[in-house]
């Protein structure tokens, strides 16, 4: 700080955060008195290994070399990562992990900080802040169940999650010193796992977690410390070679099994009290960082209270900086922890892709990155991934996004989908040459499916006049032409997404006012009740039984016109509001027929119109049906668990693939937007039904959508936007992969040479650069 005076320091807990604080603030002015505060005596630390980065290390480094040579002998190095499965053992490289004993980590620091002149106190409880208050600064530093952050919890503000999943530390002196190791049992209580790593030459951290049911089914809930080992032993007894489990817990009441808290607070400070470690906030265990963000957040606080003018002032840094590193982790951690709670769901997944998913749970290592660690398990991977597409073995890796997909008789050349766009440029529902060149242009931009947007079975069925439709011959004979040109100069399959606007209809251009009436000749709406869209939208006359038959009857005419006009596949538009999404949302049916009530009512409609679709639809051509996953508005409107009972009832109906999207049923929807971020619920979907499945959304890198069909999170994947900002994003990423296996339009192929020429330039100058450091400017 800018005033030359020394601070009195209390440290409110000695594990990494306050010890290494302790440290750093020492170092900084050696005339600091500190004074760190512990319940524990030295060397009887809790915990077994915590893992650390390369990064951190060199984050110690340069704050105290010292202690980071010391921390540096202590590690325990690993590169691979093993997953024991169903017999099998999948082994991928290039993890590099370093892992060292708690207990090692927290003797170093100790005797670092007492070296440095830090008073510490061990076997002192702290009871409150009353005997601390008249310290310059308190840190507290007391773990994620701080009392401290108890005390003041009026101004910290914590949110405490309590996640799913059961979990204990435990310890073995079975060897996992050559990879970080998973080990996934299924016992006729459910499926219990093991996540094991090596901390020091004796001893591994083997932390077994289940969930909450196995849990129980087990009768670990019941068991002494002693009894929750001999399970534990029996279990895993496979990949222990007759070594036993131990804890170091016995300081914890019962079994001590325990759920992950998730902890953030709002605040991180109040008056001259810092919250600091897992204190402020913590990350799951399975991303492995806790210890990481203690340590970084001790050096960030010690320099800002050194540079910032004032101790508020250097909260106020800290907090900032501190804040963005936290929510990244977490997000990261979230996702982990989530995979980890669902992972029954994957377990039926082929054990390269399990492993994969599990690799790229937290979404922070990508498929190039998994490349960068090992080549030769990814290229394996992914020719187990073509395996499955092709039915015969490949001789070289390609990547998922250009492997083949069969949906009955329709064969796709690769993974990418030009996701329905609504033009607004039909005149009368006839699509216009706007819709020819637009179609064209990203047919022959290499993507494998092309679909066109929402089509409508009626006039009245248009969201907007300028929608397209399907309901007059003279539509029939445009779309023909659209269709005809797509199969006669690119290898691309065209689709049709047919649609009723219902409650969301006669409304203005997607330029125009969204969603908002014409200003004149607005048209009579249809909806399941008479529910409108906002206070401003005209409220939709309730459909009576002839309504119902009529809608079937246009849907069955269209599907006949579309058949004609040559189309490979029907996609029934059920999502985002519309006529058959609102009867499927309780937010818009509110019938007391049997078309409402239960989720069974609400889908009859839908089902009913499926299945005269079906029937009028040649055998050999595949339907896709589009869905809003989640309505983002809470348990009354659709949630993910209900979209995957839609998606049994459609499968059950013989739906060939669900197109997953979400939202936009509802003015009160609140998503959570981000990369991918509907994708889990694909994911979900794919997996808890087994059907086939499309994720969308945000989805706008080459690597997202191999990370996705390589997961097994989709079966396809629709990118929209970015087909609406580039027609060739499909060859202009194979041509920026160095694939060559796609088909360019002949008249092209000099700028297709010239495109992997510059590609593959600009691949080598970006390494030279990356070898020789050079910055790009
Ligand atoms: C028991 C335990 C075992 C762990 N084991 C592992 C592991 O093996 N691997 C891993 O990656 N992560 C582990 N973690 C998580 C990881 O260590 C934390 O994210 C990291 O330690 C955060 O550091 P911290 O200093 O903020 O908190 P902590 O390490 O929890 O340190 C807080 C310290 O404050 C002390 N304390 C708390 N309340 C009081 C009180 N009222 N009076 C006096 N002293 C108090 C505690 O005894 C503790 O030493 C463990 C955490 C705990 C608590
Ligand atoms: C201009 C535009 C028009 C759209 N029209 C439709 C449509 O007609 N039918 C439909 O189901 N989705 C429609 N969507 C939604 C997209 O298909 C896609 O689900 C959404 O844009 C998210 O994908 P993205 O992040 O790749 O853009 C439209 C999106 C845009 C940007």
């Amino acid at each position: 700080m800018q005033s030359e005076a020394a601070l009195r320091v209390a440290c409110l807990g000695g594990g990494p955060a306050g010890l290494y604080f302790a440290i750093a603030m020492k170092l900084r002015d050696a005339r600091h008195e500190v004074v760190v505060v512990e319940r524990n005596r030295p060397y009887d630390t809790f915990g077994w290994g915590v893992v650390l980065s390369d990064e951190t290390l060199a984050n110690l480094k340069a704050a105290d070399p010292v202690s980071a040579t010391e921390i540096a002998h202590g590690f325990v190095y690993w590169d691979d990562i093993a997953t024991h499965y169903r017999g099998t053992v999948a082994r991928s490289s290039g993890h590099g992990f370093c892992g060292i004993g708690r207990k090692r980590l927290l003797n170093i620091l100790q005797d670092r900080a007492r070296a440095l002149g830090v008073e510490l106190k061990f076997e002192t409880e702290i009871e409150s802040l009353e005997p601390y208050k008249g310290y310059d600064l308190i840190v507290a530093a007391d773990g994620a169940n701080s009392r401290v952050r108890t005390e003041l919890a009026h101004v910290f503000r914590p949110d405490i999650e309590v996640r799913r999943n059961k979990y204990i530390w435990l310890g073995t002196h079975q060897r996992f010193d050559d990879a970080f190791t998973f080990i996934f049992e299924e016992t006729d209580k459910g499926w219990i796992w093991a996540h094991a790593y090596q901390f020091e030459p004796e001893t591994a951290t083997f932390i077994v977690e289940c969930s909450e049911a196995t849990w129980r089914n087990f009768g670990f809930d019941a068991m002494s410390q002693e009894e929750t080992l001999a399970a534990c032993e029996r279990i895993f007894a496979g990949n222990l070679g007759g070594n036993r489990l131990m804890t170091n817990a016995r300081h914890l009441r019962g079994s001590a099994w325990l759920n992950f808290n998730r902890v953030l607070c709002q605040s991180w400070s109040h008056e001259n009290i810092v919250l600091m470690g897992d204190s402020a906030a913590t990350a799951h265990f399975s991303v492995g960082s806790g210890t990481k963000l203690a340590l970084e957040s001790a050096i960030a606080l010690a320099d800002y209270l050194h540079t910032e003018p004032t101790m508020a002032a250097a909260f106020e840094r800290y907090e900032e900086d501190r804040r963005t590193q936290v929510l990244r982790l977490q997000s990261a951690a979230r996702n982990s922890t989530e995979w980890f709670e669902d992972v029954e769901r994957y377990l039926a997944l082929h054990p390269v892709q399990l492993n994969y998913s599990l690799l790229t749970r937290s979404q922070r290592i990508s498929h190039e990155n998994l490349r960068q660690r090992d080549k030769a398990w990814l290229d394996g991977a992914e020719m187990w991934f073509e395996e499955q597409a092709t039915g015969h073995k490949p001789n070289a890796a390609r990547p998922p996004m250009f492997t083949p997909f069969r949906l009955r008789g329709m064969d796709l050349k690769n993974r990418v989908v030009v996701s329905p766009m609504a033009q607004y440029k039909a005149v009368d529902g006839t699509p216009t040459d706007w819709h020819l060149v637009h179609l064209a242009e990203r047919a022959k931009g290499g993507a494998g499916l092309v679909v066109t947007e929402m089509t409508c079975v009626s006039p009245e069925g248009r969201i907007t006049p300028g929608c397209t439709g399907l309901y007059a011959p003279e539509h029939e004979a445009a779309w023909k032409r659209i269709v005809d040109f797509v199969h006669a100069e690119t290898d691309a399959r065209i689709a049709i997404q047919l649609g009723h606007s219902g409650p969301k209809g006669s409304t203005q251009l997607g330029w125009e006012e969204m969603d908002a009436p014409l200003p004149t000749g607005n048209w009579e709406l249809l909806a399941p009740s008479p529910v409108p869209w906002s206070p401003h939208n005209q409220v939709p006359r309730e459909m009576t039984r002839a309504d119902l038959q009529r809608v079937v009857g246009e849907y069955v005419a269209a599907a006949q016109m579309a058949e004609r006009a040559g189309f490979d596949m029907l996609e029934l538009h059920y999502a985002h509001g519309y006529l058959l999404s609102a009867f499927i949302t309780p937010l818009t049916n509110r019938r007391t027929d049997e078309y409402g009530g239960s989720l069974e009512g609400r889908m009859r409609f839908p089902l009913e119109l499926y299945r005269a679709v079906r029937a009028a639809w040649p055998e050999a051509k595949p339907i896709s049906v589009r869905i809003s996953a989640s309505d983002w508005v809470g348990s009354h409107g659709i949630t993910p668990a209900d979209a995957v009972e839609i998606a049994r009832l459609l499968k059950r109906e013989g739906v060939d693939i669900i197109d997953v999207s979400a939202g936009q049923t509802s003015i009160e929807a609140r998503p959570v937007y981000g990369r991918m971020f509907q994708t889990p619920f694909s994911d979900r979907i794919r997996n808890e039904v087994d059907i086939a499945t499309m994720a969308v959304g945000n989805i706008t890198e080459v690597d997202h959508v191999n990370s996705i069909l390589m997961a097994g999170r989709a079966d396809l994947v629709c990118l929209a936007r970015p087909h609406l900002a580039d027609p060739y994003w499909t060859l202009h990423a194979a041509a920026r992969a160095g694939y060559t296996g796609t088909t360019w339009p002949k008249p092209y192929l000099a700028g297709r040479d010239q495109l992997y020429r510059l590609a593959a330039r600009a691949e080598t100058r970006a390494e030279t650069w990356a070898e020789t450091g050079t910055e790009r400017v």
